[in-house]
């Protein structure tokens, strides 16, 4: 039998799993997701994750449709079904369907919750020694880029402009500044110092960036939340894009120029084994889930 989704209370094979074209998330782009990665059945940063859909929930203006318990019970039974593989959760919620297309939001809000698991692809092993090529793109984006709302047409522009001029990731740029990547954030090192964009309304407040600026502090590299304008972007020694996905992978190749000598740069591989190592404990981790939310 297939896996099972969790829809709205139900859990159904995906076949079985249909939503309303008059759901408010089809016509609209009317909500807020999360991806949360799972090592050895345990949610990795769950509390971070969960703060951060309410943050995005609250933003456009909806109730958290469950508490933190019964988000957890949900995603312990879909991971159930794949064991200790490596799965990356996906949620969604949208304003949900209703009579008529209104842009006005509803009195009433009945929210269409999407909760599904999928095995999570390693990282390629040939890219992460080789390094990423990215662009750099003027930012088409709207001014909540902090709210992870599942409207994401122009991401996915511009995810297709680098991908069509043979690279792998857009670093977006507004006003000169460099903010983030179309589904990543940012990192530069210059002169033994990790830098990272600080947050606000242009970029994600993304779960691996908060890590691994805590995993920097932690083992003592020198780190700071500062703006990166586009031609410091162009003078780094090491540029890094992170994401609960991708992790963090080192960036060789701007503007089809080499960043430095064109080589995953020495202080990435320091915080790749810092990350992997965090990885590590979760996985060994076989106390009760309700650890996750330390
Ligand atoms: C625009 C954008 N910025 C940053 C990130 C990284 O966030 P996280 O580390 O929480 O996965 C993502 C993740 O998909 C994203 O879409």
């Amino acid at each position: 039998m297939s896996r099972l989704i969790y829809l709205n209370d139900d859990y159904l094979p995906l076949e079985q799993a249909h939503v309303s074209v008059l759901d408010r998330g089809f016509l609209f782009g009317d909500g807020v997701y999360e991806v949360i990665p799972a090592y050895g059945g345990m949610p990795f940063r769950l509390k971070e994750h969960l703060q951060r859909l309410e943050n995005s929930l609250s933003a456009i203006r909806m109730e958290p449709p469950l508490d933190r318990h019964q988000w957890l019970a949900i995603f312990t039974r879909l991971l159930d079904q794949l064991g200790d593989a490596d799965q990356q959760l996906y949620l969604q919620v949208t304003r949900g369907a209703y009579d008529k297309r209104l842009h006005a939001m509803p009195e009433q809000v009945t929210p269409t919750v999407l909760v599904m698991s999928n095995p999570l692809s390693q990282r390629d092993p040939e890219l992460v020694q080789r390094g990423l090529s990215v662009i750099t793109l003027e930012d088409i984006r709207w001014q909540r880029c902090d709210i992870k709302a599942i409207t994401l047409l122009a991401n996915i522009l511009s995810q297709q402009q680098a991908r069509e001029q043979g690279a792998e990731e857009a670093i977006l740029v507004r006003d000169g500044l460099a903010t983030e990547g179309t589904a990543s954030n940012l990192f530069m090192v210059k002169e033994g110092l990790i830098i990272t964009p600080p947050k606000s309304n242009h970029l994600l407040p993304g779960i691996t960036r908060d890590l691994v600026l805590e995993l920097a502090m932690e083992a003592g590299l020198p780190c700071a939340e500062a703006t990166i304008r586009v031609e410091e972007l162009e003078q780094a020694d090491e540029i890094w894009i992170t994401s609960s996905t991708k992790e963090v992978m080192p960036v060789t190749r701007l503007d089809d120029r080499p960043v430095a000598n064109g080589r995953p740069g020495p202080m990435w591989e320091k915080m790749d084994a810092l990350y992997a190592a965090c990885k590590k404990r979760l996985r060994q981790r076989n106390q009760a889930s309700e650890q996750c939310y330390e």
